[in-house]
C-alpha cells in the first residue's frame, strides 16, 4: 500500500457553475484535510472532524490560513510551441501568425526541439498551478510525441493534437489532407488513452485547411468519438471574412465546422468573439464550448468577448478559459482572469472572482469531458490541486488584512495574483512543483 498523505489547509471548490446555483454551488472548508490515496482524494473534510479517523503517523503537509487549496487550473486552450515567442510585436492576427508564428513553429522539424520545448512549457505549466490543459502542438507529428511523453512522466492528464493545416501556410509547414489523418489516427493510437492522456483532433482553423483535410478530419472524429475536437472560430473579423469567402457554400463559419462532422460535444471553440446568437445558440445546442482566450484579444486586438451576452443567450453555450499563449501574454490563469475581468467591464458586466475560479477549473473539466475525474475536490477525484499563497507581493499581504470577507479576497487575487502566488502544485496526489522559498 502506497503512503498515507493528506493535505490540511482552506480549500474552495465549485459543484456548478456559481452564477445560475448561487452558494450552493461551492464548498469552501476554512481547515480541510484532504486525504489522499493512489493519486486521489479519498476524503474532504473539517479538520477537526476527520483527523480522529485516521492514524497518528499520517503525513500531513499542512498549508495555514494564508492559503487556499483549488483544483488544479485548466488551460483550456494553449500552443506549447508558441511559449518561445510570447510577447511578439505589433501585429493583428493573420500578419501575426505569418510573421511570427510560422516561422517559429518550423524549428519543430527538429524533434530534439520539441522535446526541450514541450519539458519547458510543461514546467511553466505547473510553475502556474496549470495541471490540465488542451494543447496544440505544431504540424509535425513528432510534436505532439514529444508533449505526450513528457506528460506521461510527469501523470498530467493532458489533451493535445497535431494540427491540421495544408493550405495558406509555408510549404514546410504543411501536410495533405491524406498525411494530416494518418498521422492524427497514429498519434490517437499511440497516446489516447495513455496514463492520463487524451488526443484532440486539431483543425488549425478553416482558412488553413482544404476541405478534403476537414472532411476527413471529420472522419476520424467518427471514427474516434471519445478524441477531442480543438480549433479557432471568429477571432478577428478579418479572419471570420477569410472563411466565409473561402467556404462560399457554407451558411456562416460555424456551418463550417459543423458540415465537416466537427462540431459536438467534444468540441473546444477558441475564441468566438465575432460569432452571431445564432451561431452561439447551435454550439450551446449541440453541446460545444466556446474558449475565452482574453489575454490573446487584447494582446493581438482581436476584440472583446461579450462574456455577459454568452449567459443571456438561450440556451447559452458552455465557456471555458484559455491562455491562448503565445498570442496570449502568460500563462498564469490568474492573470487570465484578471484580463477577463477587464474585458467584461468593457461591456458593462462585472466577472466575479467565484465565477472567474469557476471557469479556471471545473468550466475547463467540464468543457473536456473530464469533470468526473478532474476540476473540483471531493472524494474520489483524482488529486489534482493548487495551492495559491494569498499573500504573494507586500501588496496582497497588505491587501488581505482589509478584506472583509472570502469573496473580496478572491477578486483581489484575481486582479494582482500571478505565477507568484502559486505555493505548489499537485498532481495526482504529488507535488510536482513548489515555490522555492517556502520556509516551514
Ligand atoms: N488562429 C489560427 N491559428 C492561430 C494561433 O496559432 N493563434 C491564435 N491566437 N489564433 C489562431
Ligand atoms: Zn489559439
Amino acid at each position: 500500500m502506497s503512503e498515507r498523505l493528506a493535505l490540511r489547509g482552506p480549500c474552495l471548490s465549485f459543484r456548478a457553475p456559481p452564477w445560475r446555483e448561487g452558494a450552493a454551488a461551492l464548498r469552501f472548508e476554512p481547515d480541510a484535510l484532504i486525504l489522499l490515496h493512489e493519486g486521489r482524494i479519498v476524503a474532504l473534510d473539517d479538520h477537526a472532524r476527520l483527523r480522529a479517523q485516521v492514524p497518528d503517523e499520517m503525513h500531513v503537509v499542512h498549508y495555514d490560513s494564508n492559503h487556499l487549496i483549488l483544483p488544479g487550473f485548466i488551460d483550456a486552450h494553449v500552443h506549447y510551441p508558441q511559449v518561445q515567442m510570447i510577447a511578439s510585436f505589433g501585429l493583428r492576427l493573420i500578419d501575426w501568425l505569418k510573421r511570427y508564428t510560422f516561422e517559429v513553429e518550423q524549428q519543430y522539424a527538429d524533434p530534439e526541439h520539441a522535446a526541450h520545448e514541450a519539458r519547458v512549457f510543461l514546467d511553466e505549466c505547473l510553475r502556474n498551478g496549470t495541471t490540465s490543459a488542451c494543447v496544440f502542438g505544431t504540424v509535425h507529428a513528432h510534436s505532439v510525441d514529444a508533449l505526450m511523453r513528457e506528460a506521461l512522466s510527469r501523470d498530467m492528464r493532458l489533451f493535445a493534437g497535431k494540427v491540421l493545416m495544408d493550405r495558406h501556410a509555408p510549404p514546410t509547414l504543411c501536410d495533405t489532407a491524406d498525411s494530416g489523418y494518418a498521422d492524427s489516427r497514429a498519434l490517437i493510437t499511440r497516446w489516447h488513452g495513455q496514463g492520463r492522456l487524451g488526443y484532440a483532433i486539431t483543425p488549425r482553423f478553416a482558412p488553413t485547411s482544404s476541405p478534403r483535410q476537414l472532411e476527413l478530419a471529420g472522419q476520424l472524429a467518427a471514427e474516434h468519438p471519445d478524441c477531442r475536437i480543438q480549433t479557432h472560430i471568429a477571432e478577428t473579423p478579418e479572419e471570420v471574412a477569410w472563411a466565409r469567402e473561402l467556404f462560399p457554400e457554407r451558411k456562416d463559419y460555424l456551418d463550417i465546422y459543423a458540415h465537416y462532422g466537427l462540431l459536438g460535444p467534444h468540441t473546444l471553440l477558441g475564441h468566438g468573439i465575432h460569432l452571431s446568437d445564432d451561431e452561439l445558440q447551435r454550439i450551446a445546442t449541440c453541446g460545444a464550448c466556446v474558449v475565452h482566450c482574453p489575454s490573446s484579444n487584447l494582446f493581438l486586438g482581436s476584440g472583446l468577448l461579450d462574456l455577459g451576452r454568452l449567459r443571456q443567450t438561450t440556451p447559452s453555450p458552455a465557456v471555458a478559459l484559455g491562455s491562448d499563449v503565445g498570442a496570449g501574454t502568460s500563462l498564469s490563469l490568474l492573470r487570465t482572469l484578471g484580463d477577463a475581468y477587464r474585458i467584461a467591464r468593457l461591456h458593462g458586466f462585472a466577472l466575479n472572482a467565484l465565477d472567474g475560479l469557476y471557469l479556471a477549473t471545473r468550466a475547463g473539466a467540464q468543457a473536456l469531458g473530464i469533470a468526473d475525474r478532474v476540476g473540483a475536490l471531493e472524494p474520489g477525484m483524482e488529486a489534482d490541486m493548487v495551492v495559491l499563497d494569498l499573500c504573494s507581493t507586500p501588496l496582497l499581504a497588505h491587501r488581505m488584512r482589509h478584506c472583509r470577507d472570502l469573496e473580496e479576497a478572491l477578486f483581489a487575487q484575481m486582479i494582482l495574483a500571478d505565477d507568484r502566488a502559486i505555493r505548489a502544485t499537485w498532481v495526482a496526489g504529488r507535488c510536482l512543483y513548489e515555490r522555492a522559498d517556502r520556509v516551514s
